[in-house]
């Protein structure tokens, strides 16, 4: 097992990552479980899935699970989703020295974290990820939030899970199409980061998607131990250090807003795309290589993720592109800054970058053949 410590003082944890941590639940979470009843909030399709394991594992332990179902999709992301299972959370008689378990992806993790975040002004949450991209990502970290009819994210908070449960085996059940997408945040960490993790992944992202459990360990390890690094030094996204994270987010948001966030382009394969112009805009920069920037292309195609617009079949040029940009929540004071690369391995946070000279890049990058 690896176990990685999230080093945030007083709200410090671990993210213990192996296989079969559902299986043993009650044992892993034991601390941070002081009452018989449980309350679980699971997306749907992970309780299906995952559950039997863990209501075997805390049944075992004399614990009794208070099921809170939701729907998979962003759709629960929402006010009324919010609205509901604080409700709920309430007629548990949920307390701030409680812990709730979020079960699924980013959707259950974001929206169980901010409802834990303001429930009784904050109470305890545990993730359990059952995603690659939310292994990787979105349960280590604290960022949760909510959707709104203005867009993704808008409404959240910071608020530190007590725990991170990362089951490898979850993995086994995921659609290859969503473990596609996730890796495209495991190769994030080695591209604005790391490039022996980034040669790695060039040898060996084949085993990585093939679920080979050694490969896999390593490649989850991997990136939560960059991102626990990161989040260690800016947990809050204030000193530019958290904001590299986003490397391939400025781009892969317009193309999702594009796409109406929708099935045609999911978000890690828009990150994935995203990534890949993000390196190709900093060789036209001029301050990286473009032979570099298709070796980046090249680990993302080698995924089987899309390397160039023509892919996504869009019908808008680059100022469309651009403007939705500007309702990106990263925009400061007029700006948007863009995390480009020097080199693999060295990400930079650019904010002289003009929209205009994007779109430019854009138009260009529409006209490369698919
Ligand atoms: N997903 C980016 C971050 O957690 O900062």
């Amino acid at each position: 097992m690896a176990v990685i410590p999230v080093a945030l003082g007083g709200r410090g944890y671990e993210v213990r990552v192996a296989r079969g941590l559902l299986d043993d639940a009650a044992s892993e979470a034991a601390p941070f479980l002081r009452k018989r009843r449980v309350p679980l909030v699971a997306d749907a399709g992970a309780w299906a899935a995952q559950g039997d394991r863990i209501a075997r594992s805390l049944g075992d332990a004399g614990h009794e699970i208070a099921l809170y179902q939701v729907a998979p999709g962003e759709g629960s992301k929402s006010w009324t989703g919010l609205a509901a299972l604080t409700d709920w959370l309430l007629a548990e008689e949920v307390e701030r020295g409680d812990h709730v378990l979020a079960l699924g992806g980013g959707m259950v993790g974001d929206l169980t974290g901010f409802a834990c975040s303001i429930l009784k002004r904050g109470c305890g949450f545990i993730q359990l990820p059952t995603t690659l991209l939310a292994q990787v990502d979105s349960s280590v970290g604290g960022k949760t939030a909510i959707n709104t009819a203005v867009g993704k994210n808008l409404v959240g908070a910071f608020h530190q899970p007590a725990l991170v449960l990362a089951d490898l085996d979850a993995l086994a059940t995921l659609p290859a199409r969503e473990l596609r997408a996730g890796y495209a945040e495991v190769l994030k960490y080695g591209v604005l980061g790391d490039r022996p993790f980034f040669d790695w992944l060039a040898e060996r992202g084949g085993e990585v998607l093939a679920l080979d459990p050694a490969a896999l360990e390593h490649a989850v390890a991997t990136s939560v131990a960059a991102k626990a690094r990161i989040v260690a030094e800016d947990e809050r996204e204030t000193t530019g250090a958290r904001a590299l994270l986003n490397l391939g987010h400025t781009f892969g948001h317009a193309l999702e807003a594009e796409t109406g966030f929708s099935d045609r382009l999911l978000h890690g394969e828009g990150v994935a795309l995203g990534m890949v112009l993000a390196a190709r805009y900093s060789a036209r920069r001029g301050q990286f290589s473009y032979s570099e920037a298709e070796r980046v292309a090249a680990a993302v195609a080698a995924a089987g993720l899309l390397t160039t617009l023509a892919g996504v079949g869009l019908d808008c040029d680059g100022g469309r592109l651009a403007q939705h940009m500007t309702h990106d929540k990263k925009m400061d004071a007029g700006t948007l800054p863009f995390v480009l690369l020097r080199a693999i391995g060295d990400a930079c946070l650019a904010r002289d970058v003009a929209l205009a000279d994007v779109a430019a890049f854009l138009d260009e990058e529409l006209l490369r053949a698919a």
